[in-house]
Order: C-alpha cells, then structure tokens, then sequence
C-alpha cells in the first residue's frame, strides 16, 4: 500500500536534517510491515527553492496541491524579507486553516533537563492555532487607526482605554474553540488517555478565555456524553475520559510540581504557544520537539525550530525533530509499529550518547556527531 505525503525541503538546515530524516522513516515503515506499506515522497516547492525555481516563495501550485493532501512535512522555511508575507508558516496556517497546533512532550532518557523527573511528563498539547491574539488585528499606539478604535471604545461603550495607547483584538469563537477540543477529546479517546485539561486565564478573560473553557465542557457534555465525566463531580470516573480545567498561570505550576497528573492539553492559541515551549524545555528537549499543524483534511508535519542559519551547509543540525515529526505522522497513518521503531531508534541511538553537538554539548560524556552519521546511527538502531 502507499502513501502519498508531499514534502517541503525547507532553507537552512532544511535539506540536511531531511536528508538524515527520511531514510529512517523509509526504513522504519519497510521493517514494520515487512514492506507491505511504502512512502510515496512528492516534493512541492515552498521558501528560497520556490523563489529560485519559481520566482515566488509560495507557488500557487503548492498551495493547490496541499489544499487535496492528506499527509504532508516540511522543513523550516526563513521568513522573507520584504516578501509580502508576514511569516511563509503563519501563511501557510492561515490559508489551509490549519486550526490546530499539535505537540507532543515525551522525555528521552540521556538528555539534560533542567528538572529532577523529567521523565514523569508525558503531554500532548492541542494549540488552537487561528484565533486569539494572533489573529493580526492591531494598531500601533498613536496611529489614526488605534485613535479611532479608542475613541469607537470610549463613545459608543463607555470603555476607558488611554488615547496613546497601542491596541490589539483578542477574537475567540465557539467554533473556534470547539473544533480544536472536539480533536483534543477525539485523539485521547483514540488513544485511551485518561483526561483533556482545558487551559484558559477565564478567571481575568472571561468571555474569550472563559468562554474557550465553557464551550469545552459544553462540547464533552454533548457530543462525547457517555465517555467523557466532568472532573469531581463523580467520585468514581469509571474509566471515562476526564474533562478539567486549570487556570493558565496555575497550569505553569502543575506542569513542574505535578506533571504525572496532566496528560491532553486543550487551549487557546497565546497558551499554547508559552505552554508547549516551556514543557519542551523542561524535558530538554527543545531543539528535537516534534509537531503538526492541521485542518480536518490536511496533516501538516514540521520541524518546529527554525531554519538555523549559522549550521546551515555545515553538517551540524540535528534532524530530531522533523524525524519526530515524521514518526507522528507514520502514527497518524495507521503505521503505529513503524513510529514505535522511530522512538526506539531515538532513544537507543540517544542512550548511546552519539548526538549531534547541540545535544552532546549538554550531556555529560556526550560525543558529537555529524546530522548525517546522527541519521546513519539511527538507520543503524532501528
Ligand atoms: P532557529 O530555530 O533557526 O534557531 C534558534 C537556535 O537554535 C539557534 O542557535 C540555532 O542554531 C539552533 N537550532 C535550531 N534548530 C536546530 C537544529 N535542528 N540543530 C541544531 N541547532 C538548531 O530560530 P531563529 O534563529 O530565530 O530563526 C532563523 C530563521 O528561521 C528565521 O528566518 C525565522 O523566521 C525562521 N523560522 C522558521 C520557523 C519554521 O519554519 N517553522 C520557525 C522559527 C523560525
């Protein structure tokens, strides 16, 4: 059987880290199934490659090509200077919708964490990734636009605002939100994970913060009735998926003092993002974090650094993280043997202490490795 996934080499490390990534995942899929299932790779061309073979750096043609995919991964992409694009990935999201922003936390024993039980975190965060703060509603402090919004504020709602004050907009809706936990409810379910936290600062944002929370647990109570249960309100919860919720500051503390209580987290677009950096940092595991952003037709793998200039060209990226990306999408696929070698790979390969320079540095007895002998260690370890 084959798979059709389109894939973005990306700039930068781009190449080299995919380079050292799809050999593995080739592999991992071959041995699985004992070559029963097969990867069909078609590039489309998107950054620096677009703009030197296309003269644009997103081409139509990709984005025809993505809006029928199902699977697809990319590298990182620079943001163009003076582009026309405020980012190539914010445009991407916004022109797929890819409304949810999917990462995973896990610990890989040999990395360096900044805390003393790191392996007690095992969280996957459901970022809504269309709304909120980051919808690019704007104005600068002192601008016709900013005074007269102001001044709209102050006459027709009675709202005090400073005149000089700069100003956003903090859009959430109750399809927003419900699309992005009704996939944060569907996957636990799927998955067999005990709960779905919803994460909000509703006590101080009440009808967009506080509002994500209450659609959350009006969407558990409709549609998910018989498998989900509201957190305290029952003693005995029967195996059902628990629905909470935690106040965001809060949550910034569960996560440290009480990981093992967390598993799913739901939230808004401006938490998530904190949220999903900072529990990557605490397992030390920034630079491999893996992720996807998708929409209800399209599964968008990427790495979730950036395109690395200063290793570029060098042989000194770690492909860690789109490889982990590739593993959650073999995941998605169905190929859930195949992803299991993937992290067994990583963690064998990582546990021999073979690492690219960016892990060796931190890890005691680390011994630095090149991104395509990294890749040939864990061919090697699958
Ligand atoms: P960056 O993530 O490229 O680099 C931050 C730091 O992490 C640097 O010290 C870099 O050398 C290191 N680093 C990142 N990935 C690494 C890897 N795989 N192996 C070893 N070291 C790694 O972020 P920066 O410097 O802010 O951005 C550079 C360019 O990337 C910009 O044009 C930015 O717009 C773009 N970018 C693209 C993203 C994407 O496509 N998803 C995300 C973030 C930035």
């Amino acid at each position: 059987m084959k798979h059709t996934v389109y894939f973005i080499e990306g700039d930068g490390i781009g190449p080299e880290i995919w380079g050292a990534a799809r050999p593995v995942l080739d592999a991992a899929v071959e041995k699985a199934t004992g070559g029963k299932h097969k990867i069909e790779w078609r590039e489309i061309l998107a950054g620096e490659k677009a703009l030197n073979e296309t003269g644009e750096y997103l081409p139509q043609a990709t984005i025809d090509t993505l809006r029928n995919a199902e699977f697809a991964i990319k590298g990182p992409l620079t943001t163009p200077v003076g582009g026309g694009f405020r980012s190539l990935n914010v445009a991407l999201r916004q022109i797929l919708d890819l409304y949810a922003c999917i990462r995973p936390i896990r610990y890989y024993p040999g990395i360096v964490s900044p805390v003393r039980r790191p392996e007690k975190v095992d969280m996957i965060v459901f970022r809504e990734n269309t709304e909120d703060v980051y919808a690019g509603i704007e104005y600068e402090s002192n601008t016709p636009e900013a005074k007269r919004l102001i001044a709209f504020l102050r006459d027709e709602l009675g709202a005090d605002v400073d005149p000089a004050a700069g100003i956003g907009i903090k859009p959430m809706t109750e399809h927003g939100s419900k699309r992005l936990v009704r996939k944060a409810i569907q996957y636990a379910l799927a998955k067999g994970k005990p709960s779905v936290t919803l994460v909000h600062k509703g006590n101080i944002m009440k009808f967009t913060e506080g509002a994500f929370a209450r659609w959350g647990y009006e969407l558990a109570a409709t549609e998910f009735s018989g498998q989900t249960v509201v957190e305290a309100e029952e003693t005995q919860y029967n195996n059902k998926l628990v629905i909470k919720d935690r106040i965001a500051d809060n949550m910034f503390q569960q996560v440290l003092m009480k990981p093992e209580l967390y598993s799913v987290l739901a939230t808004p677009n401006l938490n998530g993002d904190y949220l999903s950096d900072a529990l990557a940092a605490q397992v030390g595991g920034l630079g491999i974090a893996p992720g996807m952003n998708c929409s209800d037709q399209l599964a968008f793998f990427e790495a979730t650094h950036g395109t690395a200039p200063k290793h570029a060209g060098k042989d000194t990226a770690n492909p860690g993280s789109i490889l982990l990306s590739g593993a959650m999408m073999l995941e998605q696929m169905g190929l859930q043997q195949a992803a299991d070698l993937v992290q067994n790979a990583m963690l064998k390969t990582i546990a021999s202490k073979k690492v690219p320079r960016d892990l060796a540095a931190q890890m005691e007895g680390g011994i630095t490795v090149g991104c395509k002998e990294f890749g040939e260690l864990l061919l090697a370890a699958l």
